[in-house]
């Protein structure tokens, strides 16, 4: 019988693993799951509540109160907080220029830590973030740490963003993803760095079929 393996893929944002993370579940009929969309989530229902995001306190009490369900669908993954849906609201400008500050919550991380491990335990899953390799998932079969310039990743983001109708410019942009780099990796509770046994996949030069291709052929490897 072939394994069903774990594939854990870290980076900064816009390096394309979600795009990339989709596809090779497809692919191989694993579960996709997207954890920066908890903590996206964490933080649209705080700035409705209007809570203040330095509280660790108050945002854990909220998230005990919170039910987020992430439902797979044709059209990708769907993002439910309290029964809304929310898979749009939670990429607006203001949840991504709030989310890294809550993200570096230990107490709230603990949270969706425990929520990612449970949906992970059957195996066959495909899980992208900042912290799967080095926290989440530490004996993934399979982990890749990918990147890509910054210059590369703003520009993919601003087309992300015209389409979705959210207004932005590549300068901006660019800002905007090199401060959140450095939040994340920076912070003290499971920061963003490459795990010592993760391989590096930089997409700068890379198609998106040709990332994937990458990623699949390192996955069928692991399941022999
Ligand atoms: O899609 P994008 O790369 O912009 O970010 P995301 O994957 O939606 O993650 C949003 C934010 O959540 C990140 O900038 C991190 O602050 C946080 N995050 C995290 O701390 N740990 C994870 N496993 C996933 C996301
Ligand atoms: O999840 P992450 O923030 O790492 O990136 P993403 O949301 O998957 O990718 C950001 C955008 O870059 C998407 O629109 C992808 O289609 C695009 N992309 C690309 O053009 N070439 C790649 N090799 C990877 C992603």
């Amino acid at each position: 019988m072939v394994k069903k393996i774990q594939i854990a893929i870290d980076g900064p944002a816009g390096a394309g693993k979600s795009t990339i993370a989709k596809i090779v579940a497809e692919n191989l009929g694993y579960t996709y799951i997207d954890t920066g969309a908890m903590y996206r989530a964490v933080t649209y229902k705080a700035l409705k509540q209007n809570i203040e995001l330095s509280d660790a306190n108050s945002l854990e009490a909220m998230l005990l109160k919170t039910s987020i369900v992430l439902k797979p669908s044709p059209k990708g993954q769907l993002v439910f907080v309290d029964g809304e849906d929310v898979t749009q609201l939670i990429r607006s400008n203001e949840v991504t220029a709030n989310v890294s500050e809550v993200a570096a919550h230990a107490n709230i991380r603990e949270i969706l830590v425990a929520k990612q491990q449970e949906l992970a335990a059957n195996g066959g899953i495909v899980m992208d973030g900042r912290d799967i390799a080095t926290h989440v998932l530490k004996d993934a079969e399979l982990k890749i740490f990918m990147s890509a310039s910054v210059e590369e990743r703003a520009r993919r983001r601003f087309i992300d963003n015209e389409k979705r109708g959210i207004p932005s410019t590549i300068e901006k942009l660019k800002e905007e993803i090199a401060l959140r780099d450095k939040l994340d990796s920076e912070r003290e509770a499971s920061p963003l760095i490459q795990a010592e046994d993760a391989i590096y996949l930089d997409t700068t030069e890379l198609s998106i079929e040709e990332a994937a291709n990458e990623i699949l052929n390192l996955a069928k490897q692991k399941m022999e």
